[in-house]
Parts: C-alpha cells; sequence; structure tokens
C-alpha cells in the first residue's frame, strides 16, 4: 500500500463530476486500499477518489473516529436513494482544504446504495456523523465541496488560505 498525494482546493479536478466505475478491477481495489492509507495517514474520516487526482465514482471513509474498532467502509458508484427532511448540523472540515472548518447543515439521515469491494449491490440507512460524512464524500464525486454550502465570502476566504497552503506545499 502506499500514501497518495491529495489535490488540495483550488484544483479542476475537485470541481468535475466523476464517472461511473463499470467494472470493480484489482487496480480499483489497491486503489481503495491505497486512499484508506492515505486517510488513515492524514488523518481523516473520509476521502474521495477525485481527492487523489482519480476521476471516478470511489469514496472511503471510517467516522467511527475515536471507537473502539476502525469502521473502514469502501464505496463504489455510492449514490443517495432517500434523505430525511430533518437536518443536522456537524463541523465539517476537508484533507482538500486544510486546517479549515465549518458548520453544514444537511440531512440527519440517508438511504445509500453502493457496490462494495467484491462487487456486491449494498443498501443501508445511515444517521448522525455517519450521513454527514457520506454525504460529503459523495458530493466529491459530483465536483461539490462543503465550502459550497457556505456565503460566498467565507468561501472566499476559506479558498485563499487553501491556496496559500497548496502555494508553501509546492515550495518544500
Ligand atoms: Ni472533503
Amino acid at each position: 500500500m502506499s500514501i497518495c498525494t491529495i489535490v488540495i482546493h483550488p484544483d479542476p479536478r475537485l470541481k468535475k463530476a466523476a464517472d461511473a466505475v463499470p467494472d470493480i478491477s484489482d487496480e480499483l481495489r489497491r486503489l481503495a486500499d491505497d486512499m484508506l492509507e492515505t486517510m488513515y495517514d492524514a488523518p481523516g474520516v473520509g476521502l474521495a477518489a477525485p481527492q487523489v487526482g482519480v476521476l471516478q465514482r470511489l469514496i472511503v471513509a471510517d467516522p467511527a473516529k475515536g471507537d473502539d474498532e476502525p469502521q473502514p467502509v469502501v464505496m463504489f458508484n455510492p449514490e443517495v436513494l432517500l434523505s430525511s427532511d430533518e437536518t443536522s448540523v456537524y463541523e465539517e472540515g476537508c484533507l482538500s482544504i486544510p486546517d479549515q472548518y465549518a458548520e453544514v447543515t444537511r440531512p440527519a439521515e440517508v438511504k445509500v446504495r453502493w457496490l462494495d469491494r467484491d462487487g456486491n449491490l449494498q443498501e443501508r440507512d445511515f444517521a448522525g456523523f455517519w450521513a454527514t460524512v457520506l454525504q460529503h464524500e459523495i458530493d466529491h464525486l459530483n465536483g461539490k465541496l462543503f465550502i459550497d454550502y457556505l456565503s460566498p465570502m467565507k468561501r472566499q476566504m476559506m479558498t485563499r488560505k487553501s491556496q496559500k497552503f497548496k502555494r508553501e506545499r509546492a515550495r518544500d
């Protein structure tokens, strides 16, 4: 396994809709493993393939955080089938927008359908922090970032800070 370089906002790859995965190859399974390693190393609770420069519909997540056992999930072609009217607010961050956080309101519960790493179709309801993390990651597959839910002023401010981070990283 290896750690991938994370694409930092602003970057055109983070604004594009990713392509559906037609079939799950060993190469894509390896990419999922690398993404999980990259996510844990960062550390973060979720990562979408466009964030490592691959425009395919693949996300990994482990929103269990401090809970006893890691609970990694790998989802190919994830889709939100149903969203609750009820909403919840969590402070979100993103590995592509380092060290910046803001509260985002999203549906509190979602029903998600996806293909697991063996190509089996799965469907499950998620609530709480899990629901927020999965919606955040699925947004990435549609070229949408959590800062797109914020006011233009706040978005601009966070974009500028991210740009500065990116310049400094390029210099190192
Ligand atoms: Ni993100």
